[in-house]
């Protein structure tokens, strides 16, 4: 949203009644039923590969159940009502997997239903430190019984497959009988219920939903029970992706009441049943043990033994180890990644979860990506997007650098496919797909799609930083470079001379990450950030021609390698054409993008937001009007290349015009209003990021977490507050602009193996090593500061950078070049 939308500097969005403010956890103390799609996603579970929405332990009441594998996709054939060659023609969407979740209550035969329930006592929190989803409820059945209920669940960081649920019943007043009905539920076989719901409606299906198939997709290939085990079996294949699917579960009951078990299994359901004599004061304790495996050609069948064996393991260690475990792996997180804000306990609280989140979304991607709403939500079809390298990786690199090569490395298997699709497109080098799950470009809309070349400088950008913060030259010279070297050919070749005397390269007919205005020429984001990937292929390839000849005889080998194209990536890099209007003295997002109407968005009822819902993408082109930072996002990834002025001017100028209405918007612009000196925007626009899923800002958190902007938090604290950029090869600066509210902020980097503590002060800076060996040397501020282990360094600020007031107004009313103004409309319509 444009500034004047921009939330109140109020420092809490949420109603403190029911969401307790709590420093690590996220608490809800009263039940509601009427925003079940945002609490479902907010309260999630996952570990990047399996992630549990959510949902109420007794199934029925949801917006959507869910249970999602990173990567476990269905694939269907797209079809274009009017074909082009080269069109994504693979459909890909994650699967809804079966739901283990599921474990109904029935006390005197009534069943526990959340929504119509005699609720006494309700609440449910998701612990930040040990991972765990506890809910305890004190329910009065129709007979008047009170019926104590506890339950856990998590998603374990240790053990990928595995998910531990229990739970605890308790007669309270009088005894009676209980039916405790444990299961794994596939409702993967029709519509789910947004679907429904939207076409009962009459509503139009949003975009970015992911698509409905509207016909089996899971296969039922194996289903099976051992009562004597507790336990139950199901496999899948989906129809057309053949991906294999396994889940089993393993149960315990343990009470001192009567009991009997009774397991059934059919295609799609498996269940164990316990019924219990239950006496008041004795408690019931179910432990779930789930597994799940799945994969691209393994039969299902043998996915079910690799089940057996987690759930073996998990068995024989016993539950409380894995808890152990659980805490210790994100202990260890948080000493490497937790970002401190003293005296702010409501903000501490959302920082935190926003950062649980990104973790949750990646720590065991593993050989995936990592998907636009984590496993939490099938939002954009569990499709991976530039979101991860831009918005995902900084966090990653710089806290737990193990993740990013993970996330890197899956893109390098995407090599050949990315190549494919660059020949498809009559390009030499590589082309990465603008969105994907299986390496196939499944952007149907190729205008905000597939023409976002982009990718390719971000999936560059990402991996430099990423050797250059971790000193992985191991992993340059035998995988990424060959990344490097294709994504430059890939510019040099979609570039062209044009006036080859005066020596300016042009990439035209692209889009930038701003989707309100496509296929443009010589997009100003495109062209920095290629300039930038061609330059850093030419020196990783000459570096390792100088280091390790070896290794550079083998790439030439490989790739067929020359040293005129090296040469001419650098000349293309230098010729880069990067416009810039003397009289705005602002870079244009495009060639033309100044010659178009302005969009007047200070006049634009909220009824008309997002643009994007509301008018068809021709009239939104026309216009000078932003859905998210473009320009903007430029100057912060490639700060080195402006100026002050430059910066200033540029962020005074598409401020205005952004709307916002992608959540990946806010957190860059919050980045740049700090550093040009907008400090209460900044603030502002932290808030409203801070907040996008907790207090369902975007009305789509439904959907899933948005990942890309809970990466962007910490970016938004580390870089934007806390003024930390890398400049490459071991070059870090710091320059923080600590809000005037806050009495400190405290990040932590880890660089080339050793992690430093950043505490921001309004008059200093302190800095000190909490582990590794090597001493690192950061300039602030102009000033070269080396923080060694056991010498801790104070650095005092003397101000807190430029400071300017009031936020920039819109650039409709100034005077062109040419003598006209520029003015501003809203578009006319229904
Ligand atoms: C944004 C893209 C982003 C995608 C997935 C879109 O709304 O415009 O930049 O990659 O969402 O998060």
């Amino acid at each position: 949203m444009g500034p004047s939308h921009v939330a109140p500097p109020a420092t809490d969005m949420l109603d403190r009644t029911r969401f307790p403010v709590d420093e690590w956890a996220l608490t809800e103390s009263r039940y509601s039923a009427h925003d079940l799609g945002t609490t479902e996603s907010v309260f999630a579970v996952g570990n990047g590969y399996l992630g549990l929405r959510g949902n109420v332990e007794e199934g029925r009441d949801s917006h959507t159940h869910g249970t999602f594998i990173n990567g476990f996709h269905e694939t269907w054939p797209i079809q274009h009502a009017e074909e082009a060659y080269g069109f994504a023609r693979v459909g890909q969407t994650i699967v809804n997997a079966p739901d283990a979740k599921v474990i109904r209550l029935y006390v005197d035969d009534e069943p526990l239903l959340l929504s119509i329930a005699d609720l006494l006592e309700y609440e449910r929190t998701l612990d930040f430190r040990d991972g765990v989803l506890r809910r305890e409820i004190l329910w009065r059945t129709p007979a008047g019984k009170r019926v104590r209920i506890r339950s856990t669940r998590m998603v374990s960081f240790t053990q990928k497959h595995l998910a531990i649920l229990t739970f605890e019943v308790t007669l309270l007043d009088d005894h009676a009988p209980v039916t405790i009905s444990s299961q794994i539920l596939n409702r993967q076989d029709g519509e789910d219920e947004y679907h429904v719901r939207a076409k009962a409606m009459g509503e139009g299906v949003d975009p970015r939903k992911a698509e409905q198939l509207d016909r089996r997709v899971l296969l039922p290939e194996h289903h099976s029970g051992d009562e004597e085990r507790g336990r139950v079996y199901l496999g899948y294949r989906c129809a057309e992706s053949g991906m294999t699917l396994a889940v089993a579960a393993s149960h315990r009951l343990e009470t001192e009441n009567e009991r009997t078990v009774h397991v059934q299994t059919a295609d799609d359901l498996a269940k164990v049943v316990y019924s219990v004599e239950a006496q008041p004061g004795v408690p019931i304790t179910l432990t779930k043990i789930v597994a799940y495996h799945t994969s691209r050609g393994v039969p299902a069948r043998e996915l079910l033994d690799r089940c057996d064996r987690t759930l073996d393991r998990t068995c024989d260690q016993g539950v409380e180890q894995e808890r152990a475990d659980q805490r210790a792996w994100l202990d260890a997180f948080w000493a490497r990644s937790d970002v401190e804000v003293p005296g702010q306990p409501e903000v501490q609280q959302a920082v935190r979860w926003n950062l649980f989140q990104v973790i949750q979304a990646s720590a065991r991607a593993e050989g995936q990506g990592i998907p636009a709403k984590g496993v939490t939500g099938s939002g954009y079809g569990g499709h991976y997007f530039w979101d991860t390298e831009v918005y995902v990786m900084p966090f990653l690199t710089y806290t737990t650098p193990r993740a990013a090569r993970n996330a890197l490395r899956f893109r390098y298997m995407l090599l050949d496919a990315a190549r494919r699709r660059a020949r498809q497109l009559a390009q030499k080098g590589a082309l990465f797909p603008w969105r994907t799950i299986n390496g196939e470009e499944a952007s149907a809309y190729y205008a905000a799609g597939t023409a976002q070349y982009h990718i390719d400088a971000d999936i560059a950008y990402a991996l430099s930083k990423y050797v250059g913060a971790t000193g992985d030259v191991d992993f340059l010279n035998r995988e990424a470079i060959d990344i490097l070297v294709e994504t430059a050919r890939l510019w040099a070749d979609l570039g062209f001379w044009r006036n080859e005397e005066n020596g300016s390269f042009h990439i035209h007919s692209v889009t930038g990450p701003d989707e309100y205005t496509t296929v443009v020429n010589d997009n100003l984001y495109t062209n920095v950030l290629a300039r930038q990937n061609l330059r850093r292929a030419a020196e990783a390839v000459r570096t390792m021609a100088d280091r390790d000849p070896g290794a550079y005889e083998q790439l030439v080998r490989r790739l067929d390698l020359r040293e005129s194209e090296v040469r001419e990536w650098e000349r293309a890099a230098e010729g880069m054409s990067i416009p810039f209007d003397e009289h705005l003295g602002i870079h244009p997002q495009d060639s033309h993008f100044l010659e178009r109407e302005m969009w007047d968005l200070a006049n634009t009822p909220m009824s008309k937001r997002p643009l994007l819902l509301n008018y068809h993408p021709l009239v939104i082109y026309r216009f000078q009007v932003l859905k998210q930072a473009d320009v903007v996002l430029a100057l912060f990834l490639q700060g080195e290349t402006f100026t002050p002025q430059q910066k200033r001017r540029n962020f005074e100028y598409y401020d205005p015009i952004t709307t916002g209405d992608s959540t990946l918007s806010a957190v860059v612009q919050s980045i740049m209003a700090a550093e040009v000196g907008y400090h209460d925007l900044a603030l502002r626009y932290f808030l409203s990021a801070l907040y996008v899923d907790l207090a369902d800002r975007h009305s789509n958190t439904s959907d899933g977490v948005h990942v890309a902007s809970t990466g962007g938090v910490w970016s938004a604290l580390a870089s934007g507050f806390g003024g930390f950029r890398d400049l490459g090869d071991g070059r870090w600066t710091i320059d923080p602009r600590l809000p005037d509210a806050w009495e400190s902020l405290t990040y932590r980097l880890t660089l080339r193996g050793t992690r430093v503590r950043v505490t921001v002060r309004p008059a200093e800076l302190e800095m000190s090593v909490e582990h590794g060996d090597h001493p690192l040397t950061f300039d602030v501020r102009g000033e070269s500061v080396t923080v060694a282990p056991g010498e801790p360094v104070v650095v005092a600020l003397k101000d807190q950078g430029p400071r300017l007031s009031g936020e920039p107004s819109s650039p409709a009313g100034t005077l062109r070049a040419d003598g006209t103004v520029i003015s501003a409309i809203v578009p006319s319509g229904e």
